[in-house]
């Protein structure tokens, strides 16, 4: 094959959610208006949203909205009589996959902490069978509410009893204030909800990514780099990520958001690139080296700004090779016993399937992911060849995310017997 997914038409982008019941609970807070945006991202991915509202969060936004939104009438009492046996808070548990509150006030972690149930949020999650229906709660409140040693003792009281206490953002708050307390965004939250819900078979394996282009300084003004965006880097972090691993992503110069529970080591030059990477790699069962890093760079970076000096005589430049860190790290003791599994990328112009074979001896990795360089720069889907010591295999034109995800999969099966696996 020449050419990855040559000609043919995106696949479309998998609904990470298919299938799903999801409980959407909503108490008392400003980050209602957040929970508008949640629940049509939860729909998009495919769930099944059910809404249960306190008293309270409906003086922040309606129960009408919310119905519009997730398609389905809310629930607000447990007096509520449409349910035939009067038994709401059994009902819309037993077969839900998750309960997620969004926002949990101060006073909804309260009650949970303390097991009381005096409407039908509480009385839910309460009544819900917790091994098999994890709650997932987004903490939102003011920042000394955060604070507070009642709250912070009532988080580690849920968390010892089994809830998934999210992360709170930071930044400015309704109330004017700035600090700790304010909700995620709602995209964050549905990718902690896609995260935890995935398999995790990556589940007590250290993934270290190198992702994005270097920079590689002529003077204090002007470098050279490459059109690597780092998006496919990020999404494999990200993949391993979901699939359980503890995952360092060495990042060259991209604007682009670190990916939720992943560690990131932002670099410039292939020069700190290559420090990054050997400071994190004991620590590594899985290297993944996506970075386009820099071949070359020049042999001297003025420590003044060159200026034109009239003449017009061009300044000479004058290149040395940059360290080859995939190799360097594929050569060590560790990877040669297959302690550590490499991955290499080859982003080629043109005859991948020959450039990735003939790349992959070169780095001497027992992996090899090629793609058309120019095709995928910048783009949000890719087409991939891996290439290893049984053949080459395609994976069709699909987004980043899904490619990352079968990625990892395909490594995943290519790694048995490393540490944490089972
Ligand atoms: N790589 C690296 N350090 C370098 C150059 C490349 O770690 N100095 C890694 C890349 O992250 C990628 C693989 O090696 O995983 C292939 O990089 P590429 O630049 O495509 O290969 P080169 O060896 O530079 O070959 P060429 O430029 O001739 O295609």
């Amino acid at each position: 094959m020449d050419r990855a997914g040559a000609g043919q038409g995106i696949v479309p982008a998998m609904k990470n959610l298919s299938g799903k019941q999801i409980v959407l609970g909503l108490s008392g807070g400003v980050a209602c208006y957040k929970a508008a945006e949640l629940c049509r991202a939860l729909v998009k991915e495919g769930a099944t949203v059910q809404v249960v509202m306190t008293d309270a969060a409906e003086h922040f936004i309606t129960a009408v909205t919310m119905q519009a939104l997730s398609g389905q009438p809310v629930y607000g009492s447990q007096w509520d009589t449409r349910q035939p046996n009067n038994m709401p808070h059994i009902n819309l548990t037993r077969e839900a996959d998750a309960i997620l509150v969004a926002p949990a006030s101060a006073d909804f972690l309260a009650k949970v902490a303390q097991g009381r149930a005096d409407e039908l949020l509480s009385l839910l999650c309460l009544a819900r069978p917790a091994q098999r229906v994890p709650l997932l709660l987004a903490p939102a409140m003011n920042r000394e509410m955060w604070a507070h040693p009642a709250t912070q003792r009532n988080v580690a009281q849920l968390r010892a009893d089994g809830a998934v206490v999210l992360d709170v953002g930071r930044g400015d708050q309704a109330c004017g204030e700035t600090g700790d307390g304010r909700m995620l965004e709602a995209h964050e939250l549905c990718d902690e909800l896609i995260s935890f819900l995935a398999p995790k078979p990556l589940s007590g394996r250290r993934v270290l990514v190198t992702a994005g282009p270097t920079y590689e300084a002529i003077d204090p003004v002007r470098g050279i780099t490459n059109r690597s965006s780092g998006k496919m880097g990020f999404a494999i972090a990200r993949a391993a990520r979901e699939a359980g691993a503890a995952v360092t992503l060495v990042a060259g110069p991209v604007h682009l958001p670190t990916p939720r529970g992943v560690h990131r080591v932002d670099v410039v030059s292939a020069r700190d690139m290559q420090a990054a990477v050997a400071a994190a790699i004991a620590q590594a069962d899985v290297f993944i080296a996506t970075a386009a890093v820099a071949d070359w760079r020049p042999a001297q970076s003025a420590e003044q700004k060159i200026k034109k000096d009239g003449s017009g005589q061009t300044p000479q430049l004058y290149f040395t090779e940059n360290p080859d860190i995939l190799a360097e790290v594929a050569q060590s003791e560790r990877a040669r016993s297959g302690a550590l599994y490499c991955v290499g990328f080859a982003a080629e112009s043109h005859d991948l399937l020959a450039h990735a074979r003939a790349k992959r001896e070169r780095k001497g990795v027992p992996l090899l992911v090629g793609n058309i360089g120019p095709a995928t720069f910048g783009q949000d889907d890719n087409a991939l060849l891996l290439v290893d010591a049984q053949g080459a295999t395609e994976l069709p034109r699909a987004s980043k995310h899904e490619l990352a995800r079968q990625l990892i999969a395909e490594i995943d099966r290519r790694t048995p017997g490393v540490a944490g696996k089972s």
